[in-house]
């Protein structure tokens, strides 16, 4: 199989001293959908950036690659990397609007986008708008939160990426038109083969709609694997925590798991594995060695601790 992406012990900081990835690796394959999930902070929005060389400028990389496609993203030439974005990659965000120009009617943002390789109502039809000729005639403040994110979506699947990149995409959304936002954007990316990053906090609903998850904490990637494996048989006591926090997992009436204590926010490498103070499992090294990668079949997975037979 081929490696459309190669995220590659990443390490970056920002310029108020926080450490946002501390060794992420991550690799997923052409088609696959992927599901990148953990609590806020934890570096998925900063991972999802890097991959398209979009880290803002007060963030600094410190170690570590990303490829796309076997090319490294943050060694491209200028005219390479812009090449790389409009061909190869597209990007979807919470807020819709910050990836339209309110100044332009849609349709010829539209337009601009697909470079006359293409037809711009049929663009706005594929993302299931009810009305694709007065929407291209609009300007984005007269389109709903729902519209104006299916108009992203066109946009950003115009020209077939290998890779999208959703970035909590329906977060900004009424909770009802979610589901029909995810349904257009997985089943675009089935018809066109691209290989889907949706950062999300809706471990569930990773569950259901990728093919794989990769569960980050403290700027890495501390599980990854098949989707229903993991949800199934965590192998890290983080992800169990997860699996265990939503509310579908546990009996009406039952007290709901909740993860306690804070993520954390470093200032440098993580000592030991960045769980640790909260991990009921925790042993004294945990705190003190960062835990090494291990490889059980199909699952990726940071912790001294692993691997548990069948899961926690
Ligand atoms: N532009 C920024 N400047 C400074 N710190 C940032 C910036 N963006 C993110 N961070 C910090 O980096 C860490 C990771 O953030 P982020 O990648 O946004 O995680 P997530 O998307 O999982 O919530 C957090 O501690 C966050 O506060
Ligand atoms: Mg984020």
């Amino acid at each position: 199989m081929t490696h459309v992406l190669e995220v590659d012990g990443l390490e970056v900081d920002y310029d108020n001293g926080v450490r946002a990835l501390d060794g992420a690796t991550l690799t997923v394959s052409a088609g696959e959908t992927v599901g990148i999930v953990g609590e806020s902070g934890s570096g998925k929005s900063t991972l999802g950036s890097a991959v398209g060389g979009l880290l803002p400028p007060p963030a600094t990389i410190a170690d570590g690659a990303v490829r796309v496609d076997g090319a490294d993203v943050h060694r491209l030439r200028p005219t390479e990397l812009r090449e790389l974005r409009r061909d190869r990659l597209g990007f979807v965000f919470q807020e819709p609007i910050g990836s339209l120009d309110p100044t332009m009617r849609v349709g010829r943002q539209v337009a601009l986008v697909l470079r006359g390789r293409g037809d711009v109502l049929a663009h706005l039809e594929r993302v299931r708008l009810t009305d694709p000729a007065r929407v291209a005639r609009s300007y984005p403040h007269q389109l709903s939160g729902g519209m104006a994110q299916r108009v992203a979506i066109a946009m950003a699947m115009a020209r077939e990426p290998g890779i999208l990149v959703a970035d909590e995409p329906t977060a900004a959304l009424d909770a009802q038109i979610r589901d029909d936002v995810l349904d257009v954007i997985f089943s675009l990316a089935a018809e066109t083969g691209t290989t889907i990053l949706w950062l999300s906090h809706d471990l569930p609903a990773v569950g259901r709609r990728c093919s794989r998850v990769a569960v980050m904490y403290g700027g890495r990637v501390v599980e990854s694997g098949a989707a229903a494996d993991v949800l199934r048989a965590p192998q890290h006591p983080y992800t169990a925590a997860l699996v265990r926090a939503v509310p579908g997992a546990v009996e009406e009436g039952e007290r709901l798991a909740s993860i306690p204590g804070q993520p954390p926010v470093l200032t440098g490498p993580a000592k030991g594995c960045a769980f640790a103070p909260r991990c009921p499992e925790a042993v004294g090294s945990c705190g003190t060695s960062r835990p090494p990668l291990v490889r059980l079949r199909d699952r990726d997975v940071l912790c001294h601790r692993a691997p548990v037979g069948a899961g926690r």
